[in-house]
C-alpha cells in the first residue's frame, strides 16, 4: 500500500512537533517545509527525526525542504506558518501578518498539491481557514482548521485532573470559534458515560470551562516566548490520522458552515465526521438556549475578524 504524503508548512515548534507525532504513529511520509531564509533548518529537523526511527520503530521518509516542489501531490497539507502570540496578545492581534502568510502558503499549495486536504493551524484560526479556502479555491470538504480537538483536549484534561480519573473516560464536545468565546458544552460532556452534571457541581464546572477558554493564554503566559505546541500538534496528528486511515472520527473541527447551524458561509468549530474525503459531514445537533446564544456570539466574533481581514487586502 502506498504511504500517505503529509506536508507540514512551517517547521517551528508546532510544525516540527506535528511531524514528530505523525511519524511516531506511522501516518505516512512527511515533508517539513519552511521559508528559504531558514536555510537548512527544516532539513536538520527532518534528519534528526528520521534518526529517531530505529529507536522508536517507525518507517517513514521524512524530508526537510524550503521548496514547495518537494511537497507536490501531497494527500494532506498542514499549515502552521505564521507568527505565534506573545504574552498579553490575543490570537486576533496576529490577523494582518498571518493573513498574508497563510494566503501565500495556500497559493503554493493550490499550485503544487491541488488534490490535498488542507488543515490550517495558524491563528486567528477561524479567519485563517477562511483565507486558505478563499485563496486555494478548494472544495469546502477539503479545507478545515484545527482548534476543537485541542480545546476539547484541554477541557478533558482539566476534568480528569479534577475528578482523579483517566482522561480516556472523559468525552466532551466544544463548539464555536477558537477564541475567548469558544463554547464548551456541558450537555455533551460525560465521564465513563455519566453526564458531568451528576459528578461535579455547576460552580466548579464553570471554573473549568473558564480555564479551558483561557487554555492557550495560560500556556503563553508560562512560556513567555511563544504559544503551546505539544497539544496543538497532537491534535493535528489525530486529524491527519482520521483522514489517512479514513476513520470517520466524530470530532470538533473548524469546518465550513452555510445552512448548518445557520452560520451563513463561515468556518467555525462544529462536530464533523472526518475521513478520507475530509469533512464528510457537519453533524447538526439541537442546541440549548444557552448553547445557542454562546455559539451565536462566537460566530459573530469570527465574522467580525473575517470582515477585518477583508479590509486588509
Ligand atoms: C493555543 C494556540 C495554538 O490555543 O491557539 O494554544
Amino acid at each position: 500500500m502506498r504511504r500517505a504524503k503529509i506536508s507540514i508548512v512551517g517547521a517551528g515548534n508546532v510544525g516540527a512537533t506535528t511531524a514528530h507525532w505523525c511519524a511516531a504513529a506511522e501516518l505516512g511520509d512527511i515533508v517539513l517545509l519552511d521559508i528559504p531564509q531558514t536555510e537548512n533548518m527544516p532539513r536538520g529537523k527532518a534528519l534528526d527525526l528520521m534518526q529517531a526511527s530505529p529507536i522508536v520503530g517507525f518507517d517513514a521518509d521524512i524530508q526537510g525542504t524550503t521548496s514547495y516542489e518537494d511537497t507536490a501531490q501531497s494527500d494532506v497539507v498542514v499549515i502552521t506558518a505564521g507568527i505565534p502570540r506573545k504574552p498579553g496578545m490575543s490570537r486576533d492581534d496576529l490577523l494582518s501578518t498571518n493573513a498574508k502568510i497563510v494566503g501565500a502558503v495556500a497559493a503554493e499549495v493550490k499550485r503544487t498539491s491541488p488534490e490535498a486536504i488542507l488543515i490550517v493551524v495558524s491563528n486567528p484560526l477561524d479567519a485563517m481557514v477562511q483565507r486558505a479556502w478563499q485563496v486555494s479555491g478548494f472544495p469546502t470538504q477539503r479545507v478545515l482548521g484545527q482548534a476543537g480537538v485541542l480545546d476539547t483536549a484541554r477541557y478533558r484534561t482539566f476534568l480528569a485532573m479534577e475528578l482523579g480519573v483517566s482522561v480516556e473516560d472523559v468525552s466532551a464536545l466544544l463548539m464555536g470559534g477558537h477564541g475567548d468565546t469558544m463554547v464548551p458544552m456541558p450537555t455533551c460532556t460525560a465521564v465513563g458515560g455519566i453526564p458531568i452534571g451528576r459528578l461535579l457541581d455547576p460552580k466548579r464546572l464553570d471554573e473549568i470551562v473558564e480555564r479551558t477558554r483561557n487554555g492557550g493564554a495560560e500556556i503563553v503566559s508560562l512560556l513567555k516566548t511563544g504559544s503551546a505546541y505539544y497539544a496543538p500538534a497532537a491534535a493535528v496528528a489525530q486529524m491527519v490520522e482520521a483522514i489517512v486511515r479514513d476513520k470517520k472520527r466524530l470530532i470538533p473541527c473548524a469546518a465550513y458552515c452555510d445552512r448548518e447551524y445557520g452560520v451563513g458561509g463561515f468556518f467555525v468549530g462544529v462536530p464533523v465526521i472526518l475521513g478520507a474525503g475530509g469533512v464528510e459531514r457537519v453533524v447538526e445537533i439541537e442546541l440549548t438556549a444557552d448553547e445557542r446564544s454562546g455559539f451565536d456570539k462566537s460566530v459573530a466574533a469570527v465574522k467580525e475578524l473575517v470582515a477585518a481581514m477583508a479590509k486588509l487586502t
